[in-house]
């Protein structure tokens, strides 16, 4: 237990009255430490109209004095940005972005093994998200085999470009969408060099109309080689979800996919394990672990990361990715409300990360 952790639980007191959600959740807490006795903090304005951002500074230091020997100790600045993901990318300054297109966070979906589940996961992350009332946005980066399209039904979908030549998302569920496969014929993409497929994706990202973004989940292509590398290093991302299934095979590749993130210092957010039981329905509460038991939770163990949720196997899941209706969206059902929890674990956990560590530097910028 770090001693951050009084001073966070502090900081779940401090709420907006509007939405009544703790600074924390509206992810307004960044640069967290204690040094000597003091907090330090620094408090992230984003809306500046709103009556909260007057208020926000003198509520914290409220919450914060019982855990200090005087009011000065605790230090707060205020700040107030985001990504803009315009800017961030541009190489040169040439690009300027119009207007504002920015996403507050960016999270990858990750694995080391192919078809463990991450785009059914980032699907359903995304779309959770959104029914919990953030604003979301989804890219399909796998230029190879984009799987997003027939996950939302949206196969035939051919994304506008506004007047500014920017990429208008298609929406669904609440959730913005860009895969590649709206805009590049997987067939045509399969001769693609990595260095191609990077520059697309981050074309991709920074020319297209977000808006203004809570979340931007990025479902990443399966792997551990170059491209998967350069696509994280090349965009800010405050953290990674590594999804797996039980096998040893699969745990394996999920531990180079979380050995790829800490070497270029992303942060690993926590591993999802997928697949991880089969409960018949005609059987409540016989589980078979069909590929194995216990084999993620150790890893996370021994990684020293978080758990973030087990996902059965579920017909219904796999019916909706392939139907184009989310399983997330099915409101009322046991897929619904593990993706709702897991979107809950993932959105506390990258607030934890915004709140005690470093914005993510990106460690290189490849030209387009
Ligand atoms: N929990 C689950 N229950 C049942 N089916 C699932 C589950 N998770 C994924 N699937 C199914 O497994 C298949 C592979 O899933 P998915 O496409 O999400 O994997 P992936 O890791 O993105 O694959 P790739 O490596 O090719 O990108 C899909 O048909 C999906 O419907
Ligand atoms: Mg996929």
């Amino acid at each position: 237990m770090s001693d951050t952790e009084p001073v966070l639980d502090a900081l779940k007191t401090v709420l907006d009255p509007d939405s009544e959600k703790h600074v924390l959740q509206l992810d307004m807490i960044r640069d967290l430490r204690t040094e000597d006795g003091k907090i330090y903090l620094t408090v992230q304005i984003h809306d500046p109209m709103s009556t909260f951002a007057s208020d926000v500074e003198r509520a914290c230091r409220a919450a914060l004095s019982p855990l200090v020997d005087s009011p000065s100790d605790v230090r707060i600045s205020l700040d107030n940005d985001m990504i803009d993901l315009g800017a961030e990318l541009t190489v040169d300054g040439a690009t300027q972005s119009d207007g504002f297109s920015g996403a507050r966070n960016i999270v990858a979906v990750a694995s080391g093994k192919g078809g463990v589940g991450k785009s059914t996961v980032s699907v359903n992350l995304a779309v959770a998200l959104a029914q919990q009332g953030f604003a979301v946005g989804l890219v399909d980066t796998d230029i190879y085999g984009p799987s997003i399209p027939t996950m939302f039904g949206v196969e035939d979908a051919k994304p506008k470009v506004a007047e500014n030549r920017r990429i208008l998302p298609i929406e669904r569920y609440g959730v913005k969408l860009l895969s590649m496969g709206f805009l590049v014929d997987p067939g045509k993409a399969v001769v693609w060099r990595g260095p191609m497929v990077t520059s697309a994706v981050k074309q991709f990202l920074s020319d297209t109309e977000w808006g203004d973004l809570d979340f931007l989940i990025l479902d990443l292509p399966p792997g551990t080689g170059d491209i998967q590398l350069t696509i994280v290093q090349t965009v800010p991302l405050n953290g990674a979800v590594v999804v797996s299934t039980p096998q040893r095979v699969a745990l394996a590749d999920a531990r180079k996919g979380v050995a790829m993130f800490d070497q270029v210092h992303v942060p690993v957010l926590g591993l999802v394990e997928n697949m991880a039981w089969f409960e018949p329905p005609d059987v409540p509460g016989r589980r078979y672990y069909l590929f194995g038991e216990g084999g993620a939770r150790a890893l996370a163990e021994e990684l020293n990361v978080p758990l973030l949720g087990e996902l059965p196997i579920d017909e219904e899941v796999r019916r909706n990715c392939d139907d184009g209706t989310p399983a997330a969206a099915h409101q009322g059902t046991p897929a619904a409300a593990a993706f709702d929890a897991l979107a809950r674990r993932v959105t506390e956990e990258v607030w934890r990360r915004n709140a005690t560590r470093p914005a993510t530097q990106k460690v290189e910028i490849l030209r387009r």
